[in-house]
This record gives C-alpha cells, structure tokens and sequence, in this order.
C-alpha cells in the first residue's frame, strides 16, 4: 500500500530516538544538523545541498546505540575506536534507498582532514568533514559549556588548533564568523533548537510513499534498537514478524497488517533511552531503573506522535505493555480501551520474549512458551482469542520467531 508522509517530518521525528541515546544530553544530532546548516549557509550553500547536510547529520550517529560509546564520543575530541560506529552507521544507511546516498559521508565522519585518501571524491569529502567539524564543536560545548565568551573563545581556539589536519580550512573558518553571535549559540539552547526546524519541516513536501520504504525505514531503526542488546539482536524484527502473521490470521486488512508491521518493528524506539547498564542488568532493579524501563512505550509514543500518518501506529507502540487487566503500563488502560492491533503486538511482543528470554536462562520450547501464554490468558492479561490462533499455528508462529 501506499502512505502519504513528509518525510522531513519522518526523518526529524524518528532522529529523537538516536538523540534519546545521549540519555541526560540528548539533541545532539539535531544540534550538529543545526552547525552544519549554519556553516553551509555561511558558504553560500544551496537549499538542496543544505537539506541534504541537515538530513545527514541528524542521522550521523545511527551507528551508537549505547550510552557507552555516546559518552567516549563526547568526551573524548577524538579516540581510537570512533571508525567502529562510522562503519556500523553507512553498513545501516545503505540498506535504506531514502538515505542510501548518505553512506559514504557518514562512513567517514570522523576521519581527519589530512587523511582522507586521494581517491575520495571532493563533495563526500567536505560533507563528511562539515559534519565531523559540527559534531565536535557540539562535543565541546557539551563537555565545555558555551554561555561566557571565554568558552565559546576556547572552542575556537581548539578548532583552530586542529585546521588543517582535522577539519578543512575553509569550514572552520567559516565556523569562527558565525560563532562570534550570541544568536548562533542560543538555538543550541534546548528549547530553541527546535523552532530552527520547525518552517523547514512544514515546507516539506508530502510524498507518496511505498510501505517497502517505510518497512526499510523502520528496519533501520529496529536495528539500532536490537543493537543495544546483544543477545536480543533481532528482537524487533521477531516481534514484527509474528505480529504481521496473526493479523494475517486474524483476517485484518492489508492496510491494519502493514500498520501492524511497521509499529511491531518501532515498538521499543524508546529504550534507546534507557542506560545500557539498566537494560541489562542480570540484578533486581532500583525503584529509578524501573522507572526508566518502564517509560519507553510512551517515549516511543513521543517520538511517532510527530509524524502525521503514523497516528494509528504510535497508539499501538504506546500500548505494546498494556494488560487486559489494567496491569501493563504506562497508562494501566483496561480491556475496553486496547484495540485488537495493540493486543496483537502485546501478545508476539511476549511471546518472542518468552522464547528468547535472557542469556541466563535456556530458551523455551513452543509448546512451554505457548503454556506460559495460556496462563496469561487465565489471569485476564492477554487477550484470548489471538493466543488461540498462536495455539492453532503453534509451529509456524515458534518458526517465525526462531527464524524472523
Ligand atoms: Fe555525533
Ligand atoms: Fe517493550
Ligand atoms: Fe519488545
């Protein structure tokens, strides 16, 4: 089927989920899309190119999942393992036709000035470069502060230190000019950076979109979620497929499956936002990890709540924690208020769980797993009409969760 989407609107929202990764600093891609606007602007830019900059560097680091590796490249202006995420992002963009054409640059968004080797064609070059020098400008005023002059002062004079071996002469210099504004360090302010994007976003075309590209889109993003629990890697994609199955099963309308799908893959966006030391703590939880857990269905919801056409999909990820009996979260809703599309995510969501549990326990069998669900069924939480049909296809459902 077809989807009617802005698809700046669609990149900026679901951006938030790799700004979540910066867990108590989060905006970070917005504000390297932010510098690097500003510096191409300041060069006399183009709008196609600029809207290209701004797109790439929202999704510069859709290659870091962990709080971890977001820390080191923070705090650090250059390390030795930052390839790694440069590598895992382009393998990631590659696979999108939307963003396909953005690899090369993100691939080498931290290689220095001096070291690109000749053969690299000058444009990606002087992308790639304009979003290293943005992204470690955002760095520094993050581990620095940037309200007094002196700070401000401070990055200058770093930036300039590394020209040219680390960044081209012709951005930072452009990057010295602008940032002699107060204006230009307000909008990185958190309440500003926003209203930056804002008239770019609503300029945005609506465009006709296959649900290949979207289902591509938000395999992209599954991924990333996936990545940050290693044992878990294809968690989303195992959700999704079930769930897109039982639809099947359960007779939906093409267009019902296809929502299905695409929330099934998006349902845990939100635990990008969760430290990774709480997400796989082997250990009962504090009252404050619990609490974390618990919010990522409405972060999620957050997230997908901005992109008009995705109404129906972000109720069902807000839901995918919802019990029959009023005992899921985050918004204990009873049995009356959760729609069969959400019940059906809620039930393949458990269901892989049970199956693939934790390194700590073995895996169940499709009959124990199918046990374990009826037995939910009985305390009211699951809905029992779709277990029945996970009863009826028990093989199929366990081989689709074995074998996404
Ligand atoms: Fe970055
Ligand atoms: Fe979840
Ligand atoms: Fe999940």
């Amino acid at each position: 089927m077809y989807y009617q989407l802005n698809l700046r609107e669609l990149t900026y929202a679901l951006s938030y989920a790799l700004d979540y990764v910066g867990i108590d600093d989060i905006m970070h891609g917005k504000r390297v899309a932010y510098i690097a606007c500003e510096i191409g602007k300041k060069l006399g830019w183009r709008q196609s190119k600029l809207d290209k900059v701004m797109l790439m560097a929202m999704l510069h680091d859709c290659g870091v999942s962990s709080t971890q590796i977001h820390r080191s490249i923070i705090h650090h202006l250059d390390w030795e393992d930052s390839q790694v995420h440069c590598a895992k992002g382009a393998t990631l963009l590659k696979e999108v036709p939307l963003y396909s054409d953005f690899a090369d640059v993100i691939a080498f968004h931290h290689t220095h000035w001096e070291h690109f080797l000749p053969h690299i064609d000058e444009e990606v070059k002087l992308y790639a470069n304009l979003i290293y020098l943005s992204d470690r400008i955002d760095a520094l005023r993050s581990q620095f502060g940037a309200h007094l002059s002196h700070e401000k002062e401070y990055i200058r004079t770093i930036i300039e230190q590394q020209t040219p071996s680390m960044f081209a002469p012709k951005l930072s210099e452009a990057f010295v000019h602008i940032s002699q504004t107060n204006l230009f360090w307000y909008y990185l302010e958190p309440e500003a950076i926003h209203y930056y994007f804002r008239d770019w976003i609503e300029q945005g075309e609506i465009q006709t979109v296959t649900f290949d590209l979207l289902k591509k889109i938000a395999l992209m993003f599954a991924t990333i979620v996936d990545e940050k629990i290693p044992d878990q890697k294809r968690h989303a994609l195992s959700v999704a497929t079930l769930a897109r199955y039982i639809a099947g099963l359960c007779e939906l309308s093409l267009r019902e499956q296809e929502g299905i799908e695409i929330a099934a893959l998006l349902h845990d966006l939100g635990k990008l936002r969760i430290p990774d030391d709480t997400l796989l703590k082997m250990t009962s939880l504090t009252e404050e990890e619990s609490s974390q857990i618990k919010r990522h269905g409405f972060d999620a919801q957050i997230i997908l709540g901005q992109i008009k056409g995705f109404e129906k999909m972000t109720q069902i990820v807000s839901m995918h924690h919802e019990m029959l009996d009023a005992t899921g979260y985050p918004a204990s809703l009873g049995e009356a208020k959760i729609p069969l599309e959400a019940r059906i995510v809620s039930v393949a969501n458990t269901f892989v769980n049970l199956i693939h549990q934790d390194n700590m326990h073995p895996l169940l069998s499709a009959k124990e797993a199918y046990e374990a669900l009826e037995a939910m069924v009985g305390e009211h939480k699951l809905d029992a009409t779709i277990v029945h049909k996970i009863a009826v296809h028990l093989e199929t459902c366990y081989e689709k969760v074995s074998h996404p």
